[in-house]
């Protein structure tokens, strides 16, 4: 089938690598020349595993194209996917105006049947507001009666595992009230169906909601654990047996319950407080996102508390060694990482921060800009050099079973802030290791 992918960032280039896998024949558009620029190199503008294998692959192969020529993306496919940026709103509202931007760039090139699937997480009633963009635009053209489908698909994919999870989904959300839509959808997706029927298809405005509903229950089962962890600090009980002993019951299960140094990236934060906002635009106060957005907000902030209480509140003079960048392994997403409320609140206080990632330091650096008070370094090791405490913010594979002995003979004093439970306090202590973990009373 012929396909577009408007849109060229973590949901439209794996939706166009991975539909090109299936040999469809697609055409990715991007606003951003550089990042076009950089895909035609054959190089991935952002850090993904496995994607790109599969983009130089099908690039070779001529079932996937770059380009920056709307015309040509527009004119190319049957099915047009939307998978452009939400970004909150001053009010926490999500910005539409890129998918209201792409919408009109449709209408005003149009020539034939379409499919317009929205793949952005949109609040409930944008699939109505692209529509009466695309159908402004052609009216100015004077073809207000050509027939096309809007429809939503919102997407599932985890950054880090984004191939694996378009590849394998749990679940197909189709909403359409388009029967031709519809059918079209099904073959699309019918190779990654074939095992059982996973596609469920449901009115748009459901299918909007979902998407919102799937991120807030998940953010809330975070919050929920972290706000149970600073109790459990208190009262001496440790975070992670109870999370063993409630994730046992399949009622409840294991997955979304560690307590953290807070959620970040480019999803929950911003989906739970559209929801809130979505909410309060139709007079319904939503309590529970109202409280999940808050306990997170205080969360970022636990580990730095932890640093405050140990060295004091001021900070001159002392450096700390912070491990893990990224808002989550195996991704360079910075966007809303806990890392940077860490960084600019230990610094406010005047230390000086060595920090290492194994992917996100160009990213990091990028978004906060030259400064002296913050270093990256090349090894985790390294970061450790001359710091009073090393503090862990994202739990990468390689931080889990360090060199303790190093850890211990580097740091200033054997110091360890760990914000993703990564250690046994057992252990640490046998090792004489001063440990701080979320929870862990
Ligand atoms: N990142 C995720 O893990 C994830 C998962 C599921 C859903 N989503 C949702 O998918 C949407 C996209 O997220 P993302 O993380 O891929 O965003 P992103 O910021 O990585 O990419 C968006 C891309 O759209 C491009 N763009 C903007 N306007 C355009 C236009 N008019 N025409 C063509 N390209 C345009 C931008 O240049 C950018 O490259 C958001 O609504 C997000 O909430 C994201």
């Amino acid at each position: 089938m012929k396909v577009t992918a408007i849109g060229t960032g973590y949901v439209g280039l794996v939706t166009g690598a991975c539909l090109a896998e299936m040999g469809n024949h697609v055409v990715c558009l991007d606003v951003d020349p550089e990042k076009i620029r950089v895909l035609n190199n054959g190089e991935i503008p952002i850090h993904e595993p496995g994607l790109r294998d599969i983009v130089r692959r099908n690039a070779a192969a001529g079932r996937l194209q770059f380009t920056t020529d709307v015309d040509h993306a527009v004119q190319h496919g049957t099915l047009l996917f939307v998978g452009v940026g939400t970004p909150p709103d001053e009010d926490g509202s999500a910005d539409l105006q890129y998918v209201v931007a792409a919408a009109r760039s449709i209408g005003q090139r149009m020539t034939d049947y379409k499919v317009i699937v929205d793949k952005s997480t949109v609040p409930v009633g944008t699939a109505d507001k692209v529509r009466a963009a695309i159908q402004e635009e052609l009216e100015k053209r004077g073809r207000g009666d050509m027939p096309y489908a809007v429809i939503s698909n919102p997407e599932f994919l985890k950054e880090g595992a984004a191939v694996e999870d378009f590849m394998k989904p749990d679940r197909i959300i189709i909403g359409a009230d388009d029967e031709q839509a519809t059918l079209l959808m099904r073959a699309l997706y019918a190779p990654f169906n074939r095992t059982q029927d996973r596609m469920l298809i449901m009115d748009v405005k459901s299918a909007e909601f979902t998407k919102y509903a799937a991120n807030a229950m998940l953010a809330t089962r975070i919050s929920f654990m972290n706000e149970l962890a600073l109790l459990a600090e208190k009262v001496g009980a440790d975070i992670e047996l109870v999370r063993r002993g409630i994730g046992s019951d399949p009622r409840i299960g294991y997955q979304f319950l560690y307590a953290g140094a807070g959620y970040g990236g480019s999803c929950f934060p911003k989906d739970v407080k559209a929801l809130v906002r979505t909410g309060a635009e139709h007079d319904v106060t939503l309590q529970v996102l109202t409280a999940v957005e808050l306990a997170n907000e205080r969360q970022k902030r636990v580990l730095v508390d932890k640093v405050v209480a140990r060295f004091g509140e001021n900070l001159a003079g002392r450096r700390f060694a912070l491990w893990g960048l990224a808002f989550k392994p195996d991704t360079d997403d910075m966007r809303e990482a806990p890392s940077l409320i860490v960084i600019d609140e230990l610094t406010r206080r005047g230390a000086t921060v060595a920090a290492y990632d194994p992917v996100a330091v160009p990213e990091a650096s990028r978004v906060l800009g030259p400064r002296d008070d913050v270093s990256f370094l090349r090894r985790a090791e390294d970061a450790l050099q001359g710091a009073d405490a090393l503090l862990i913010v994202t739990e990468w594979k390689e931080f889990r079973t360090p060199d303790f002995d190093a850890i211990k003979a580097t740091l200033k004093q054997p110091v360890i802030f760990d914000g993703r439970n990564l250690y046994d306090p057992k252990l640490m202590k046998a090792l004489g290791i001063e440990y701080s973990g979320i929870g862990r009373g």
